[in-house]
């Protein structure tokens, strides 16, 4: 319930104009985002690859409204992609790009020209590509993209919802050989009739969902901060004799970064989900809705306004 009124309140124009300029803002923003710009991203970036940890850097923005602002996310990709190969970091990075910012609602074609470009950009310096996930009305289109751009970018990374009461076959579908696929919860508020609505439901799809992916030829990215996930992520690793460059953990920015420092230490691929940039109200609503804790925050923020 809570959760739905807060993904309700990452869409209100009213709430962001709150939420942005309250004072507690800025620190909670600091705790999830990893800069505004590029030279702060790369600084970011630096410091999770010289702590044995891989990055996914995601420049923040979904839902573009004009082809200029997607032309202008292509651009900031391409820069982001030439610095982490100027600072050397590229092999260890990922980039994380939502098809929404380069204009997939409004233009498919140009919005596949647009990933198009940013893989050849990353394929340049080293770096690899995933398309993010997003709300259920973009999963057929998201995957034709992925499967237009994998033609020439067979590393094109996929992500799927264990939410989503279609992702098993979807995984089924991806656990191909060499394929990377981010397997998540998923983040959106979405409807019965295409959701599992409960924790315990979307658990046990994840479950299901995970052991598709580790017994197949894929390459399987168990995106989670939940212990148990984990530990059955692990157990499967051992079940399947998968060694630990065969699949990775990812985890998000600023949270749990001790278990991230520990998985890392253990070996495994610990990759972190680096977003930056200054549009950050829906990415820090999702975050939000999340954790129950979190929303004390968002209390003070509207009283203090209000
Ligand atoms: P869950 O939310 O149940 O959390 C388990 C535990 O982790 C909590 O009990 C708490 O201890 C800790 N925790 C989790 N979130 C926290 C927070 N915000 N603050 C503090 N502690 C927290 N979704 C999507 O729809 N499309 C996408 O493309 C992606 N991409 C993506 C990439 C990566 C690398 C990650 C890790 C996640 C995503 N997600 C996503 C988000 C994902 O779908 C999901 O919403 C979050 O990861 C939270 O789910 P958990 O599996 O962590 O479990």
């Amino acid at each position: 319930m809570l959760r739905s009124v807060i993904l309700a309140a990452s869409r209100s124009a009213t709430i962001e104009r709150l939420v942005a300029t309250a004072p507690f803002s800025r620190d909670v923003v600091r705790r999830f985002v990893g800069g505004t710009n590029i030279d702060e991203a790369l600084t970011a970036a630096a410091a999770l690859t010289g702590a044995g940890l891989t990055i996914s850097v995601d420049h923040l923005g979904e839902d573009t409204a004009t082809p200029e602002q997607a032309s202008t996310v292509r651009a900031e990709y391409l820069a982001l992609l030439d610095g982490l190969g100027r600072a050397g970091l590229a092999a260890r990075s990922d980039v994380s790009v939502k098809l929404s910012a380069l204009g997939q609602r409004f233009d498919e074609p140009v919005a596949t020209e647009h990933a198009r470009a940013i893989c050849v950009a990353a394929a340049s310096v080293g770096a690899t590509v995933t398309l993010d996930m997003e709300d259920h009305t973009t999963t057929d289109s998201t995957l034709d993209i992925l499967h237009a751009l994998r033609v020439e970018h067979p590393d094109t990374g996929a992500v799927l919802q264990a939410y989503l009461r279609r992702t098993e076959a979807d995984c089924r579908e991806l656990a191909t050989p060499g394929s990377r696929v981010r397997l998540c919860k998923g983040a959106y508020a979405e409807p019965e009739s295409v959701a599992y609505q409960s924790a315990i439901d979307v658990d046990k799809s994840f479950v299901r969902c995970l052991n598709i992916l580790m017994s197949g030829p894929g390459y399987p990215m168990l995106a989670t901060h939940d212990p148990r996930l984990i530990a059955i992520g692990e157990d499967r690793a051992r079940w399947f004799d998968r060694a630990p460059e065969e699949f990775e953990f990812q985890m998000l920015y600023g949270v749990r970064p001790a278990e991230q420092v520990r998985l890392a230490d253990e070996g495994y691929t610990m990759r972190i989900y680096l977003p930056y940039g200054t549009d950050w109200y829906g990415y820090l609503m999702r975050r939000l809705a999340e954790r129950p804790a979190n929303v004390a925050f968002l209390g003070r923020a509207l009283r203090s306004r209000g």
